[in-house]
């Protein structure tokens, strides 16, 4: 039997460590087979071009074209935020030594929610530690146990723990169903919460927004919108992909993260002004935690003016996926429902995945292996990410190898 994580949940036996060994077993025998894909540290800066190590060699492959890193619009490395980072660095130092609500607050941070709030057109924004703290804190900030959440089944792990958090009761929609969605409103009184993400981060399709909201509305739930994909890159003014269908000022709650588009780290909600006021006693990841670094809040608010200032970049970044979406499916690659910069590279060979991926490191790109847990059983992927600042000499190559590797080992024709 063909073992994988969700073996070594369980155990039996009253030691706390009883899992370890046999997970070091079987740790010892797959990472070579290609577990060793995951945390290739990288030599360089997360562009379009990378130095990444390859732990099974111990070799430095140089120059492979990155299609792993969540940079869409190509900004952690500007001049721009380097140069915001060096100034904050001189002036706050290293951390911010302090929980947001004690001392950990700096005008940096300020600057950044009250952008944030203006960029989504919102009364107020409020600043998490990540992405994943965002939702962990909203979610479970807002809900409580007797009250019922109903999530989008594609939702990120952040989402599912934030309802986990709550303890409220929890249910899970067919992906972008509305129908089913409605089932699962049906018969329930009481608070009711519907979360969904903007572009779905392991399939690159983007919600089917304008349903899900009807359905929302006529059980008089609240919405929750992840938009942690689709920030800075859909929509006239790059809100989302609630302002793409229109609905930016119905929707109740407006989550992102500062670690896609924008290439630093740290998480977000946007919405009125009561609900950040709430939040702000409630929110516990936030407030139990210490706050974003300075240097890293200076880096975000040079992206952010960036973004702002230069529209073409997400335009070139949609050029950029179609392009590739282009390349790969006249050649037959299967790449889903994407409709986004996120493309999955369907594999669905759970067993093959981690071989294909050793072949296209060899070759020449850097690109992430998904398998089951982190996606369902059989429905194995390399996930691709797009950059605004990709080349066409980088997608054509990078098309090229992808391509050529699928071919020679029988997974398109
Ligand atoms: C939809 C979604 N929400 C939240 C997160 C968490 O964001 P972060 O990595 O900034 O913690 C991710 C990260 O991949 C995501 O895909």
């Amino acid at each position: 039997m063909d073992y994988d994580y969700t073996n070594f949940y369980f155990g039996a036996g009253d030691d706390a460590f009883a899992l370890l060994e046999p997970f070091a077993d079987w740790w010892g025998e797959v990472k070579p087979r290609g577990y060793y894909q995951y945390e290739l540290p990288l030599q360089s800066a997360p562009s379009t071009r990378v130095d990444v190590k390859d732990t099974k060699t111990g070799e430095i492959r140089k120059g492979l074209i990155n299609f792993a890193s969540y940079n869409y619009l190509g900004l952690s490395y500007r001049d721009e935020v380097k140069r915001a980072i060096k100034e904050a660095v001189d002036i706050f130092g290293g951390g911010s030594s302090g929980s947001p609500i004690l001392s950990g607050t700096t005008r940096l941070h300020d600057e950044l929610a009250e952008k944030m709030a203006a960029f989504k057109g919102k009364e107020a924004a409020m600043i998490f530690p990540t992405g994943y703290s965002a939702n962990v804190g909203v979610i479970a900030g807002l809900m409580r146990s007797g009250d019922l959440i109903v999530a989008d089944q594609y939702a990120h792990a952040s989402i599912v723990d934030g309802m986990i958090l709550s303890k409220a009761k929890s249910r899970f929609f067919r992906h972008n169903n509305a129908e089913d969605l409605d089932r699962k409103l049906s018969r329930f009184e009481g608070k009711k919460l519907v979360i969904v993400e903007g572009v779905y981060s392991m399939d690159g399709d983007t919600s089917t927004l304008p349903e899900l909201w009807e359905v929302t509305k006529k059980h008089g739930a609240r919405m929750l919108i992840d938009e942690a994909h689709s920030t800075f890159i859909f929509g006239e003014n790059g809100r989302g992909v609630a302002e793409h269908y229109g609905l930016d000022d119905e929707i109740d709650m407006h989550l992102g993260t500062f670690s896609k588009s924008l290439g630093g780290q740290g998480g977000f909600i946007a919405g009125s002004q009561a609900l950040i006021d709430y939040l702000r006693g409630f929110a516990r990841s936030r407030f139990f935690s210490c706050a974003l670094a300075p240097t890293v809040v200076a880096g975000i608010n040079a992206a952010l003016d960036l973004a702002v200032a230069h529209p073409e970049l997400r335009t070139k970044l949609m050029e950029n996926a179609c392009t590739m979406m282009k390349l790969l499916t006249d050649e037959g690659v299967d790449v889903g429902d994407s409709n986004s910069q996120v493309i999955p590279i369907m594999v669905r060979n759970d067993a093959r995945i981690f071989d294909l991926g050793e072949e296209l490191l060899r070759e020449g790109v850097f690109i992430n292996p998904v398998k089951y847990p982190a996606v369902g059983k059989h429905k194995s992927r390399f996930r691709m990410s797009i950059s605004a600042d990709h080349t066409q000499e980088d997608l054509e190559e990078g098309a090229e190898i992808i391509v050529r590797v699928l071919r020679r080992n029988g997974i398109i024709e």
